[in-house]
């Protein structure tokens, strides 16, 4: 009963992930329209296509479960992406870079869940990409977060929205990183981590 309940729950963590990437690469479009810096627009282009090859992935490990993605949260992430895209180009500079950032900071927890939800099936195929797709999330929050990081705005932004320079959504620290066979440390803790005991136990004990 618990490894279904986790498969179930596996499925709707990857459609989230898969739909929430489509979401991410139309906004990133905005975003990187928006800005008038060369780099910045290198940058957050690149980040964009990573948030493509993301949803790639994410599919693939869908179809390996026999799933397919959500219709209704593929729609809604195509309105919400392209909404954010347009809001980009009206809004201040600093609220797109914080926006995203905490957005970033959010997400990275989810492929370390995911890595969970594999573990409490038996799977672990998935490990060494589910690491690399996370730390690049991290690494998204650290771009962001270095562009505002010097910003008088950003501490009253910390504390209103409890994301900057001393408070982070996840336990990932790029300058002192666990190894992937020990990744399943990170985020046992996150909101999105719902894990039936028996499968966190076998997750535990490798
Ligand atoms: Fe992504
Ligand atoms: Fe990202």
């Amino acid at each position: 009963m618990s490894t279904e309940l986790n498969r179930k729950r596996l499925i709707n963590i990857l459609q989230l992930a898969y739909s929430g990437e489509r979401a991410a690469g139309y906004a990133y479009r905005g975003h990187w329209q928006s800005v008038s810096d060369p780099n910045e627009k290198a940058r957050i282009k690149t980040i964009e296509d990573e948030e493509w090859h993301h949803r790639e992935l994410v599919g693939e490990m869908l179809a390996t479960l026999n799933a397919a993605p959500n219709k209704w949260r593929e729609i809604r992430a195509t309105i919400i992406g392209h909404t954010i895209g347009v809001i980009c180009h009206l809004s201040f500079w600093f609220v797109a870079m914080y926006g995203a950032g905490k957005l970033e900071s959010g997400n990275v927890c989810e492929y370390f869940v995911m890595m969970h939800y594999f573990h409490s099936l038996g799977i672990r195929d998935h490990d060494a990409i589910l690491y690399e797709m996370g730390m690049k999330e991290k690494e998204h929050e650290a771009y962001f977060l270095d562009q505002i990081k010097d910003s008088r705005l950003l501490p009253f932004f910390e504390r209103v929205f409890s994301w900057g320079r001393t408070s982070s959504l996840n336990d990932v620290h790029l300058g002192a990183k666990h190894a992937v066979a020990d990744s399943h440390r990170y985020c046992t803790t996150s909101k999105i981590s719902h894990v039936n005991a028996p499968a966190k136990v076998g997750s535990e004990n490798r």
